[in-house]
Order: C-alpha cells, then structure tokens, then sequence
C-alpha cells in the first residue's frame, strides 16, 4: 500500500485555529493589512502562491501591488538557477531600509530556495531583518508560523521531510479563464543539474477525486480552461492504488461541463505513453500542444544528464505525436554548457532544433546547484564559448519560430482572450488551442470569452490579428 502523505484532518484543524486566531487579530485593527506576495520560478509556485494568498485572505489581509504600501511582504522563492536566487537576495536586501523606517513591517521568505539548508542560514545570518523563513514542505503550517510571527518570534520552518500533501485550503486563484490545477507535487528522476527534487521531495499524486472536484469548482466558478501540473505528469498516478494512468485522468477531467481546454505541464519524454498520444488526439478539450523538454540533443550529453532517454527514442515520440496530430504546436527545453558538453555535443543539439522544428523553445546556461551531482563534474567549454553556443542557438530559433507564426498568417484561430494587453488598453490578449499569444483589437466584455480571430500580422513570439 502507498504511504498516506495526506496532511491529517486533525492537523488541518489546527491550521485553521491559527487561522480564526489571525483574523481576530486583523479584524481588531481600524483597516485591513495589507499583503504583498511575489512568486518566481515554474507554476507549481505560482499555485502554491495561491494557496498561500488563499490563507491570508482567510487571515483577514487584504492585496497591494507594492512592498512600499504593505504590512507583510512575502517573496515565494525558486532555486533552479543561481540568476533566480541572486534576484530574490536583491529584492530581501532591498526591504532592509523599510523595515528599519517601520519595524512593524513583517518580512517573509518561502519557498524551494528557503527548503536548501546553505540558504536558509544565509537568511538567518545575513539577513536579520526577515522575520519568517520556511520550505516548500512547510506550506501547510504557513497560519502558525505566520501567528507566532504576528506574536514578535522569528521563525525558520525548514526542515527536510519527504514531501505530503494537503486538501481543503482556500485558494486566491488568479481570475478566470485560466485554472492551475496540480495534480503530483516533487519529482523523483534525479537529472543531475537540476535542484528539484531536493527541494520539493519525492513524487506525490493527489487524489482523483480531490483533483476533479477541484475541476468541477473551478468550472462552476467561470473558468474555462485547466492546466494540470507536476514535474512529470507522465508519472502521475505511480504511487496511488487506484492504478489510474495520467491518460485516464485526463479523460476524465475533459468530462467536466464548462471546462473547454486542458492542458498540462511538463511532460517527462521518457514516460510518454502511446495511451497518452491517442488520449491527446481523441479528445477534443486536449489542447494540441505538447511541452516536451529535450535538454540536449547528444546522446553522451543526455546520459550525464541522467535523462534516460536516447535522442532517437525522443525523435521517435515526436514522429508518433506528429502522425496522431500533424499541427501540434511543440516547444522545448534546452540547457547549454551542461559540464562536458563539448562544441560537437551543442552541434547535435543545433541539428535537433532544424530537426524537430519546435515552435519556440525555453533555453538555459547551465548553472551550478549545491548538492546536484553535475555540481562536481569538469566543464569543457569557458563561459565565453557557452555564451556565443547560447546566442547562435537563440538566434537559429527565432528564425524558426517566426518561420512557424508566419504559417499561421491568414488563417482563423478560436482564441481565449485572456485579458488587456499590458503595453495597450485597446488591444486584448489571448491565447490559440497550440498556446500562441495573440493580440487583437477589441471590447474588454470579450475577456473570459473565445472569439475568432483572422491572422493577419505574425512575429517570432506571437501573432496579431482581427477579431471577427
Ligand atoms: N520538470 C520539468 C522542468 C523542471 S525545471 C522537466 O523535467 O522538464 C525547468 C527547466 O529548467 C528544465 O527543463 C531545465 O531545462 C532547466 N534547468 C533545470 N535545472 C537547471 C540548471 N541547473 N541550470 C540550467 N537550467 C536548468
Ligand atoms: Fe528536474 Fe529532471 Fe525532475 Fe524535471 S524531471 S524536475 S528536470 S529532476
Ligand atoms: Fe523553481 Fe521550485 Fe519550480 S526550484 S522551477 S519554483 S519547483
């Protein structure tokens, strides 16, 4: 039998006493306080910071957009690159000033850097004036670590446990139409650059009930499209009784009234199952896009990396996923100067990019983490050189890209405004079934809505259009 990694009913009790605790308190004061709270890294953070706002609109705070108006900043934290973790030390170091001028300013840290312990004595020694320090593992004790800081304690909450999961919290979703759903939390694959599991524990599979109850809610509430999550979705359901595969649940989650699009992140190659392709090109609500990281394309290179998968059994799947549906919209993951990636290695990883033809890609200069095992191997190539790699990749990729959009000219897309354009209040944004951004002129009544959109300007990383 799997373990039980679901946070007891008895514990959730006692959070929710904080809770109701916490709101005595806010409640007290003349006007709400406020919280400010921003996230970094993949969207498992960002719906854990939704848990996280979720609790704090139960505790009585209210939202600001600036740490200059709040009474409690919280920094959700990512650890995947070192340019990531170098942002969030600015942004702590940053408060220090604030904190002195208003010393009833209440700062906090969470997240997968804060469940490294190098990082958290960093934050304990270096920087006194955070008040509230805690892991990924901890998220569900977030109501009483917050009392017994509201109560003048310092508080670190960063103790390394396998990693469970809980139920019934509140969550302060962003609006509709789109929903983040996670679906398994940690990983268990152990690439060799790559923090993750160390810092979000093995891999969990929430419940199906859990999962499609919270779909239902969602749906009910005007959302219209669902993106499910985990570090491998592929993997979904391993550790469960029940023995459904990841395709089941996706079958099932398309059942749901209301909700018109799926999608899901990320994808593990080596666990894409044939019953998945055919889920994905039967049903209808499955978006046909598919996020399917390579890494590199060298085979000496993928082995280092542990990803256990060749590039030809990679190729492979995209040829079987290109047969079910021949217009799916691909992208990828790519990490130049992995230690002992030589010049002829990144070739290889070149030929995959004309190969595949990926409608965009996510790309990265590898960066050292502690206590990865590629932490310790020997590099070939400088800085210097993995710098010029990265750019003729970048640069090889837009080409593509664009090539890609500019088939999309003339044509037709159902698009799901998703808002206004940042840039432009005339112009909303929204998105095609292959994930592409789309700007179009047109009234906000038409947020939350799909339309059809004519396609009639392209660039590399989106397209622009008129709303019919
Ligand atoms: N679970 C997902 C994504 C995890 S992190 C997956 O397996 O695909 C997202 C991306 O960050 C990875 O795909 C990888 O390309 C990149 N990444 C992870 N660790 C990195 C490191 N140490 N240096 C550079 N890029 C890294
Ligand atoms: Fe990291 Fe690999 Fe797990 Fe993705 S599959 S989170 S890259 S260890
Ligand atoms: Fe970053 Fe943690 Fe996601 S390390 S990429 S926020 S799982």
């Amino acid at each position: 039998m799997p373990k039980d990694r679901t946070i007891s009913a008895e514990e959730m009790a006692q959070q929710k006493d904080y809770i109701n605790k916490i709101k005595q308190m806010t409640d007290a004061r003349e006007t709400k306080p406020l919280a400010f709270v921003e996230t970094y890294g993949c969207q498992q953070n960002s719906s854990d910071s939704e848990k996280l706002k979720g609790m704090l609109d139960e505790m009585g705070f209210g939202f600001c957009e600036s740490p200059k108006e709040a009474d409690f900043v919280l920094y959700n934290t990512c650890a995947v690159r070192e340019n990531a973790e170098l942002k969030v030390f600015g942004n702590i170091g940053a408060l220090k000033h604030q904190k002195r001028r208003n010393p009833e300013l209440m700062v906090g840290v969470c997240g997968c850097m804060m469940q490294q312990p190098h990082i958290a004595e960093t934050i304990r020694k270096k920087y006194t004036h955070v008040d509230l320090c805690f892991g990924t593992h901890a998220l569900y004790r977030f109501p009483q670590l917050l009392y017994d800081v509201m109560k003048k304690q310092r508080v670190f909450d960063n103790a390394n446990e396998d990693g469970s999961i809980f139920e019934d919290v509140a969550y302060h979703r962003d609006g509709p139409p789109l929903a983040k759903i996670p679906i398994m939390y940690g990983c268990n694959n152990y690439c060799t650059y790559c923090i993750v599991p160390y810092v979000r524990g093995r891999e969990r599979s929430r419940d199906k009930e859990h999962i499609l109850a919270e779909v239902r809610a969602v749906a009910a509430e005007g959302y219209k499209e669902v993106m499910l999550l985990g570090q491998n979705v592929n993997s979904y359901g391993n550790d469960l009784a029940d023995g459904l595969s990841f395709a089941q649940l996706l079958r099932e989650v398309c059942r749901v009234d209301g909700i018109e699009r799926v999608r899901f992140m990320t994808s593990h190659p080596k666990d894409l199952s044939d019953e998945l392709i055919a889920a994905m090109a039967e049903e209808e609500k499955i978006c046909k896009q598919l996020h399917l990281p390579i890494q590199s394309g060298s085979d000496r290179v993928l082995k280092l990396m542990n990803r256990k998968y060749t590039r030809a059994q990679y190729m492979e799947l995209i040829r079987k996923v290109r047969e079910r549906m021949p217009d799916i919209v691909l992208t990828t993951d790519i990490i130049v100067g992995f230690p002992g990636e030589t010049n002829e290695d990144f070739e290889e990883t070149l030929s995959v990019l004309k190969e595949v033809a990926y409608d965009s890609i996510f790309s990265f200069i590898y960066s050292k983490r502690v206590g990865t095992p590629a932490a310790s191997m020997e590099d070939c190539l400088t800085d210097e050189e993995k710098h010029q790699n990265f750019d003729r990749m970048l640069a090889l990729q837009n080409e593509i890209s664009k090539r890609k959009n500019d088939m999309y000219l003339n044509t037709v897309q159902r698009v799901l405004t998703e808002g206004v354009s940042k840039t432009d209040a005339a112009v909303l944004t929204g998105r095609t079934e292959g994930g592409k951004v789309v700007n179009f002129a047109g009234d906000t009544a038409l947020c939350g809505r799909f339309v059809d959109v004519k396609i009639t300007k392209t660039q590399t990383w989106s397209l622009f259009g008129e709303c019919l």
